[in-house]
């Protein structure tokens, strides 16, 4: 009678082991944050103690990374036994947070960012401190600027460094934030392409059409949307797609560039010949396409002349 049990209680010994020690050797057992920061505090393991004082203070270090009983059976040594999702795949890493920041998270996944793999929540993030970031960040502000160079500049450095050299950098008046959200499929809450983006600040100096009319010399007719002439970044933002249509870095000094830039250039023998506000940028005076206004090669120094004449009529505020 109890030798035909024998196997059947060793087998739920055994059970009971695994249920405790399964995964293999990885135990499922929890352990809970006030042990997991004993250790995290800076001397055993690296500092997580800030968590505590994080938005996410109401979870367990285990909601994301798993049970933690053989991770510290093992005293952390190595680190092992317990997951890391910076070690999991792009998605993966990041799945759990979708639980909370839905809408953050479908945003960017729609985002270049996530379609390239170059930087997901946890690049960007750490959930583990006050305020969300790997650098001090005061929670619910905007990040000013210099806290935007530590978050891109690492991956986008003309337009740190563009942004930094603008009216807006120099007096904190706009930075990254203003202009992109990261959590947008676009990253723009505002279009730049009916000039939305910039008008809901200059509306101040560029009141209305007749005004935008005035600035771009009265021959950029104001439809942004549709023939682009008066769209802002088209003159200011150049050059965001260079002949070729190779993507390079959009000027972010907001600066214009004259057509005798260009002239310069040849006269120096530069090659090839970099474009200029009015010409040598896709849609904009350009020879080869219909409907982009009066024809102008930059390459032609003539031409560039000609060109200069009409740039020095426009760019006043009326
Ligand atoms: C007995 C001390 C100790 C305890 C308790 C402890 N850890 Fe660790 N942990 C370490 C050490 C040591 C390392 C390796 C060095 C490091 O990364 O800090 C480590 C590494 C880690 C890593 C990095 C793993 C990797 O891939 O490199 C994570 C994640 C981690 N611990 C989470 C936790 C969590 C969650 C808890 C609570 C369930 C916890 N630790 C409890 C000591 C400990
Ligand atoms: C909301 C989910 C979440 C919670 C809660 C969480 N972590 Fe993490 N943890 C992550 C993610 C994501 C990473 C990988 C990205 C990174 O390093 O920030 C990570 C990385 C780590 C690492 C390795 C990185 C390093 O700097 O050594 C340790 C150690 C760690 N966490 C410990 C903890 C401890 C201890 C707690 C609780 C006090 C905790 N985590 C709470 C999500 C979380
Ligand atoms: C269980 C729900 C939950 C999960 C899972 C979660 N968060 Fe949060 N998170 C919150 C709450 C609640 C707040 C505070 C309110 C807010 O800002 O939305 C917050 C705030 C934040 C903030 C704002 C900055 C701050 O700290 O106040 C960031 C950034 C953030 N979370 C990133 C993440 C990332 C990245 C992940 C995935 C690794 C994640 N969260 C997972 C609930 C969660
Ligand atoms: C390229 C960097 C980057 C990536 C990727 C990124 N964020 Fe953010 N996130 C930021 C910045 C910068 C801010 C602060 C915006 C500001 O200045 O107010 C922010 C703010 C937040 C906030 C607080 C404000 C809010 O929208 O509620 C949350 C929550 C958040 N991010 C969650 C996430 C989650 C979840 C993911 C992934 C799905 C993610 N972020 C991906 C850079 C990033
Ligand atoms: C680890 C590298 C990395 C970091 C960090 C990073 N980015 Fe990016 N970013 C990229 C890559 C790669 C692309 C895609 C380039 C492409 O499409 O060819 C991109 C694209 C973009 C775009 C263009 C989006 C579009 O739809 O065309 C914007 C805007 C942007 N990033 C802003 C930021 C800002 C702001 C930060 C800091 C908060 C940041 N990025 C941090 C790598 C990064
Ligand atoms: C005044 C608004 C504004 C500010 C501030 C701003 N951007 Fe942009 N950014 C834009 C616009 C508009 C475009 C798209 C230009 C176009 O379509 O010609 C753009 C494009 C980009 C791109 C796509 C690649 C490229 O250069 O075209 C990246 C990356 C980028 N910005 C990063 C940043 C970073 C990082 C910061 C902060 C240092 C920043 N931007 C500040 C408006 C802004
Ligand atoms: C957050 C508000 C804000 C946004 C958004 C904004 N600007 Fe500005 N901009 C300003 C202010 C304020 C000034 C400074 C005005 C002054 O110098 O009199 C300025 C200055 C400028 C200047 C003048 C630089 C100089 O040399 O004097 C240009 C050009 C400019 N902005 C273009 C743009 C463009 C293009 C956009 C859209 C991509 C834009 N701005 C978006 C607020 C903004
Ligand atoms: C057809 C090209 C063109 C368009 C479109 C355009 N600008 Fe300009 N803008 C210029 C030129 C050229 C200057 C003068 C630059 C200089 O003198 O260095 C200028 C100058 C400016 C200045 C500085 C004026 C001053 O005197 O301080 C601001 C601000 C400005 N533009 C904002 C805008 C905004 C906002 C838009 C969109 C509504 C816009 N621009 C559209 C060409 C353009």
């Amino acid at each position: 009678m109890i030798s035909r049990f024998v196997p059947v209680l060793l087998g739920g010994i055994f059970i009971l082991l695994m249920g405790a020690y399964g995964d293999g050797c990885r135990s499922e057992r929890e352990v809970g944050t006030t042990t997991c920061v004993a250790c995290h505090d800076g001397f055993s393991g690296s500092d997580q103690s800030e968590f505590l004082e994080s938005s996410h203070f109401f979870m367990d270090c285990e909601t994301c990374h798993g049970p933690g009983g053989a991770h510290v059976a093992n005293a952390g040594r190595g680190g092992l036994f317990i997951d890391n999702p910076d070690t999991f795949g792009f998605l993966e890493g990041i799945a759990d947070c979708a639980d909370c920041h839905q809408s953050d998270f479908d945003g960017f996944l729609e985002s270049r960012h996530a379609a390239t793999e170059a930087a997901s929540c946890i690049d960007c993030h750490n959930v583990h401190r006050p305020g969300g970031f790997p650098f001090d960040a005061e929670e619910g502000l905007p990040l000013n600027s210099a806290q935007y160079a530590e978050s891109c500049a690492e991956c986008h450095a003309p337009e740190v460094s563009g942004t930094a050299m603008s009216v807006h950098g120099q007096f904190e008046i706009a930075t990254c934030g203003t202009c992109h959200d990261m959590h947008l499929a676009d990253t723009f809450p505002q279009s730049p392409e009916d000039n939305s983006l910039c008008l809901q600040c200059h509306q101040y100096n560029l009141p209305d059409d007749a005004a935008v009319d005035f600035h771009t010399g009265g021959f950029h007719p104001v439809d942004p949307a549709g023939s682009g002439a008066s769209r802002c970044v088209d003159c200011h933002m150049l050059p965001h797609s260079a002949a070729g249509g190779i993507l390079v870095s959009s000027d972010h000094r907001l600066f214009t560039v004259a057509p005798e830039v260009s002239n310069n250039a040849i006269e120096a023998g530069v090659v090839p010949v970099p474009p200029n506000t009015c010409g040598g940028v896709i849609g904009c005076h350009d020879p080869g396409v219909p409907g982009s206004g009066v024809p102008h090669d930059h390459t032609n120094a003539g031409q560039n002349s000609v060109f200069q004449v009409l740039y020095e009529s426009i760019g006043d505020i009326p």
